[in-house]
């Protein structure tokens, strides 16, 4: 049984209030508050454990290590991966995105080549795919969205051509909450001999991930939306990719031997992982995996789950309201706007005046902005402490502005 009330007691800042109201935090899709245990493990890495990994032999540097080694394997399985290598960590989606765009795009891609995305992607799984078709004539094609917001899994498939290589996509909308179906998209993909990079950053917060089940080649997640620490992430990699991949960014730990005139590289996962990394910051999402894990991640989806049902009824209920997207098996996200054409900006303003945190604006999203037609959105995101309370909070913050701006 999940006790969410529970759950609440694990984050101290849901503690607190804001403008002498009690917090109600509904922006978790921009980023997770963190539990105890994982504020308590950062200082711990700090306050006793602190030293650089893979460098040193002495006892702390050693221990360091370990710590920051650990996460890998703890993230394999939270992905459902086969190997502890095809893990590569990163500081975030964005980070990683980047990674496999410079890594395998440049590589591996030719003028004339095409990705496809679809229009309600999130900049960091747009811009570096752009940077391929300034650099190397790359050919992006976009597919739309349904009018529910909906991604049909079809018009995906029925978007590759004899040029496509590669479909990068999002598995959850972090503006609509839309679900897409990945392996159906995978499976078609990989008949074609096209490679599925899959953006994870709000789904794998919201429901279990198995990356070989999905069959994708590539699949990044952040961990700050995971309740861990910012600067924190992860990008799966398959092997057979990983094979084909140049190094990233070079510098320290990622190479085997470096002379004058000479270079030679680690193996994956170091091969990608140049520089002294986030250590603390990899041991603090070690532990929100951990954390998550043993909540249960088909609890939290379904905890979720129930707050979308509620939020979605009460939401709908607001006829001077406009929900963007309501495609069926979404996630608890909702984006919003007023009759009337109140600004975004103005209503997440007088909605934080009674405590209520949302985000207002694009969402790092102009081509969805484009395609609904709206400058920007309000935008209420569930996570696993929330409670159907703060859905009547929201509610009724909501009608505070109704009423001042409608
Ligand atoms: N990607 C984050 C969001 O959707 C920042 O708000």
């Amino acid at each position: 049984m999940y006790d969410v009330q529970k759950v609440r007691e694990d984050f101290p800042i849901l503690h607190r209030q804001v403008h002498g109201k009690p917090l109600v935090y509904l922006d978790n899709g921009a980023s997770a508050q963190k539990p105890k245990v994982v504020i308590d493990a950062v200082a711990n890495a700090y306050r006793n454990e602190y030293a650089n990994v893979h460098r040193g032999l002495h006892y702390l540097s050693n221990l360091a290590t370990d710590k920051y080694e650990e996460v890998r394997g703890k993230l394999k399985c939270f992905l459902g991966a086969k190997h502890e290598d095809e893990i590569i960590y990163t500081t975030g989606s964005t980070m990683g995105m980047n990674l496999i765009s410079y890594g395998w795009g440049v590589p591996n891609l030719k003028a004339g080549d095409e990705i496809i995305l679809s229009v309600m992607e999130h900049h960091a799984n747009i811009v570096p795919w752009h940077f391929l078709r300034e650099r190397q004539g790359i050919v992006l094609k976009w597919v739309d969205i349904e009018p529910d917001g909906s991604l049909d899994p079809q018009k995906v498939i029925d978007a590759i051509g004899p040029k496509t290589r590669m479909i990068a996509i999002t598995q959850m909308s972090n503006v609509l909450g839309t679900v897409v179906d990945v392996k159906s998209i995978a499976k078609a993909a990989h008949e074609q001999g096209v490679v599925v990079c899959v953006d994870g950053s709000q789904s794998a917060v919201h429901m279990p991930v198995d990356v070989v089940d999905l069959d994708v080649d590539f699949f990044a997640i952040t961990g700050h939306k995971l309740y861990g620490p910012s600067g924190s992430g992860a990008v799966y990699i398959r092997r057979d990719r990983l094979a084909e991949m140049q190094p990233f960014m070079g510098g320290g730990d990622m190479i085997a031997m470096v002379t004058k005139d000479a270079v030679t590289y680690n193996d994956p996962p170091h091969k990608f992982e140049a520089g002294t990394p986030g250590i603390v910051q990899m041991i603090g999402l070690g532990v929100a995996i951990d954390y998550m894990t043993e909540l249960g991640m088909e609890n939290i989806l379904s905890h979720e789950h129930s707050l979308r049902d509620y939020a979605q009824q009460r939401l709908h209920g607001l006829n001077w309201l406009n929900i963007q997207g309501n495609a069926p098996g979404k996630g608890a996200i909702f984006s919003m706007t007023m009759n009337g054409g109140a600004h975004a900006h103005d209503i997440s303003t007088i909605v934080d005046q009674k405590g209520v945190a949302v985000r207002a604006g694009q969402h790092c999203t102009h081509p969805l902005m484009e395609f609904l037609g709206v400058t920007s959105t309000v935008r209420a995101s569930f996570g696993l402490y929330n409670t159907v309370e703060e859905v009547d909070k929201l509610v009724e913050a909501l009608e505070l502005c109704h009423e001042l701006l409608g």
